[in-house]
């Protein structure tokens, strides 16, 4: 008898479409594109032409490929610079490039906890921090949502001699952020170490878009450590640990994504090398992200964000999902959170602002939400 293993597939398959989980892959198209309010390139630098000289002059120099592990072959003095740049501005010691915000994670976790650890993240932390819980072999608890008292018990009660906290310093499905300061008090006074993936921070929060560490003042902390990715604000691709010398050591000697992964390409380091300095130049450019952040808000009417992230809750995923459709139709590429990315019922459109939205943007923005919100609202207030 011949079953297909695989007819399971099937049976997901339509639970998901019944459910309105769905998900689509769909290309862009590099012309006539619509208004951009669901990518994370939050400074806008993307296509920014030194941007795009930065990558072509890398590869130009280095080749396509990084040819290697950043042990073996794949170390360029590209990537150096960029983690001495990235150090500096951050406030942090040293960098260390990993190929990806995911790795970065995962590599800085595994590395710095194991058995005989104790690791506490936030029920909100992105999947990649999740993931890096999952394989680090240590004990993990999830602490409700930015409940520093929570941590702090948790801490206090543990056996383990070692411990790590995790969270997002802005969360990326709500956008909210990180009570960083007591989370390091609190962290400090248990012994543990702080990990804050900087994500949706860099570039927005902080002096001069130095990130929401920086900003509370925690840069270069020894017991702090930063990761973050370069495929948002600093508009390339790769991840980035910033920490002290101490652990970048730790890390080139044993976070196995770092080790086992091939270094990332040199277009993206010189891409991200490139949106540095036109941030540097133009530091401003936190500033406005915030701003646009807040006229979506506005717009969306919903509470001004604390980052680029504009949560538009709607309830249900169709409703969520038709209206992300309604907006494409008409000209907006918009985010559209469903389960299992955020909790049921609480399915969303996510809005990312830009530093180079312009006003006449704004104003289809305006319209075009007016009318997709008002019909969303409406079928949420029905009861199915
Ligand atoms: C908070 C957070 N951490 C890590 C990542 C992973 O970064 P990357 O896309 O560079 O792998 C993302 C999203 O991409 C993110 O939102």
């Amino acid at each position: 008898m011949s079953v297909d293993p695989l007819r399971w597939l099937d049976e997901r398959a339509a639970e998901r479409v019944r459910a309105g989980l769905r998900r689509e892959l769909r290309a862009r198209t590099w012309r006539g594109e619509a208004i951009d309010l669901a990518s994370n390139d939050y400074l806008g630098l993307t296509r920014h032409p030194e941007v795009v000289d930065g990558a072509v002059e890398a590869v130009r120099r280095w080749g396509a490929g990084s040819t290697g592990s950043r042990l073996v072959t794949g170390t360029t003095t590209e990537h150096e610079r960029l983690e001495a740049e990235l150090a500096e501005f951050v406030g942090a010691e040293a960098g260390l490039v990993f190929a990806s915000g995911y790795a970065a994670n995962l590599g800085a976790v595994t590395a710095l906890a194991g058995r005989g650890t104790l690791v506490v993240s936030d029920a909100g932390s992105h999947a990649s921090l999740v993931d890096a819980c999952r394989l680090s072999r240590a004990r993990v608890e999830v602490a409700p949502h930015r409940d520093v008292d929570a941590i702090d018990q948790i801490l206090f009660q543990r056996t383990e001699e070692r411990a790590l906290v995790l969270t997002d310093s802005v969360f990326s499905a709500d956008g909210d952020l990180a009570p960083l300061t007591d989370l390091h008090r609190v962290a400090r006074a248990n012994g543990a170490v702080l990990i804050v993936d900087e994500a949706h921070g860099l570039g927005v929060r902080g002096d001069g878009g130095r990130g929401l560490v920086h900003e509370h003042g925690l840069a270069g902390e020894p017991d702090l450590v930063i990761t973050a990715t370069l495929s948002k604000a600093f508009a390339a691709q790769g991840g980035i640990v910033l920490a002290s010398e101490r652990v970048r050591a730790h890390l080139i000697d044993s976070a196995r994504t770092f080790i086992f992964d091939t270094g990332l390409a040199p277009a993206a380091v010189g891409a991200a090398r490139a949106a540095l300095r036109v941030l540097r130049r133009d530091p401003d450019m936190a500033a406005r992200v915030l701003a646009r952040a807040a006229d979506l808000a506005r717009i969306a009417g919903v509470p001004e964000p604390d980052s680029a992230v504009v949560s538009v809750v709607l309830g249900e995923a169709q409703i969520a999902y038709d209206a992300a459709v309604a907006c494409r139709e008409r000209g907006l590429s918009v985010g559209c959170f469903r389960p299992p990315s955020v909790p049921e019922g609480t399915s969303r459109l996510r809005l990312t602002a830009r530093a180079n939205l312009t006003d006449a943007e704004l104003d289809i923005i305006a319209t075009v939400l007016g009318d997709v919100l008002a019909h969303a609202r409406g079928q949420a207030a029905v009861p199915a």
